[in-house]
C-alpha cells in the first residue's frame, strides 16, 4: 500500500513524521501495511497510542479521519444522519406533493450529514481512520465497527451501497477499561504498547523538546522509570515526562536533583498519595 519494504522502512518514516517506534511498533505497523489488517494499539494512557496513528498519516501522506469513541457514541454520530432540521423546512415548501415525491426530495446528498466512518468509506483519497479509545462504547457500537471494518462498505437504505474506493488504514486505541470482543481483536493485529525503555524515553524527549539537553533527558527518563516502579496509583506516561522536561526548563533548572524533582512531583503524579509515596522514597535514596 504505501511501499514500505521492511519493518525498518516504516519505522524510519514514522521517526521522520516524530514518532519514535520500538521493533515491535515497526513490525506491526509494517504488518498492517502488507496484510491490509487494522491495528489494535491497547496499553495505558499516555504511551503514544494516538499519536502512532497520527505519525502513520504523516509518514504515508494521508488525511487522518478521527473517530473519538465516548459512552454513548452511537450511529448517528459515528456513521451518518440525516439532518432532520434542514428536511423540516424542505417538507414546508414540499405542500402539495406526493410522499414518494417528497422522499425523492429530501433522502439526498443535500440532507445528509456525513460522520467519521462514511467520511473515510467516501474518501476520494486514502486516509487513516483512526478509532480512538473504542473501549469506550458499547457493545452494539462495536458490533457496527466491525461490520465496517469487515466490508469498508456501508448501506444507506435511501441512497444505496457506497463501496470505499482505497481502503483506509485503520488504527485502533484501547486503554484497556473493559475487555474487547473476541470478533473485534481477531480483525487486528494486537499491539501492546507499553512505557517506553529509558533509552526511548530520552530519544523521544529529545525530539519532542527541542532545547532539553541530552543529559537532562536521560536523568528525566531514568527517574520517571524509577517512579513507575514505585508501584503508585497512576504512573507517570510519556506525556507527564514530556510534561515535566517543559517544566523544569521554564524553571531554568540545569542539574534534576532529588529536591528538584520532590518541588515539581505534581507534574507527574496525580494523586497525592503518591506524591507523598515519591517524595518519601526520593529524599531516603
Ligand atoms: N514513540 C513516541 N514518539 C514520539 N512521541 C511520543 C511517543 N510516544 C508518546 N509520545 C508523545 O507522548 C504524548 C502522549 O501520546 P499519546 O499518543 O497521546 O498517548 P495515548 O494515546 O497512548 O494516550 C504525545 O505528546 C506524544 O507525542
Ligand atoms: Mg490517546
Amino acid at each position: 500500500m504505501t511501499g514500505w519494504d521492511t519493518a525498518a522502512a516504516s519505522a524510519e518514516s514514522l521517526q521522520a513524521a516524530g514518532y519514535l517506534a520500538d521493533e515491535r511498533i515497526a513490525q506491526v505497523v509494517f504488518l498492517s501495511d502488507q496484510l491490509g489488517k487494522p491495528i489494535l494499539a491497547e496499553g495505558p494512557a499516555g504511551v503514544g497510542k494516538t499519536s502512532l496513528a497520527l505519525a502513520i498519516a504523516a509518514a504515508t501522506g494521508r488525511r487522518l479521519v478521527r473517530l473519538q469513541c465516548y459512552e454513548g457514541l452511537d450511529e448517528a454520530k459515528a456513521l451518518y444522519e440525516w439532518n432532520y432540521h434542514k428536511q423540516l423546512l424542505r417538507l414546508q415548501s414540499d405542500e402539495g406533493k406526493s410522499w414518494y415525491e417528497i422522499e425523492g426530495d429530501i433522502f439526498t446528498e443535500e440532507f445528509l450529514l456525513e460522520r467519521p466512518l462514511l467520511e473515510a468509506i467516501r474518501s476520494e483519497d486514502p486516509v487513516v481512520l483512526l478509532i480512538d479509545e473504542v473501549d469506550r462504547v458499547e457493545m452494539e457500537t462495536e458490533a457496527l465497527l466491525l461490520e465496517v471494518l469487515d466490508a469498508f462498505q456501508v448501506t444507506i437504505p435511501e441512497l444505496g451501497t457506497v463501496i470505499a474506493k482505497h481502503r483506509p488504514v485503520v488504527v485502533l486505541t484501547s486503554n484497556n477499561t473493559r475487555e474487547l470482543s473476541e470478533a473485534l481483536k481477531r480483525r487486528c493485529l494486537f499491539l501492546h504498547i507499553d512505557y517506553p525503555t529509558v533509552d526511548r524515553e530520552r530519544r523521544i524527549l529529545l525530539q519532542q523538546v527541542p532545547d532539553l539537553p541530552d543529559a537532562m533527558a536521560d536523568k528525566i527518563a531514568r527517574t520517571v522509570r524509577s517512579i513507575r516502579q514505585l508501584a503508585v496509583r497512576k504512573a507517570p506516561s510519556v506525556s507527564e515526562s514530556l510534561d515535566w522536561a517543559r517544566t523544569l526548563l521554564a524553571l531554568g533548572v540545569e542539574d534534576v536533583d532529588a529536591k528538584i524533582t520532590v518541588g515539581t512531583l505534581e507534574v507527574l503524579l496525580k494523586y497525592q498519595s503518591d506524591i507523598e509515596k515519591a517524595a518519601r522514597e526520593l529524599l531516603e535514596s
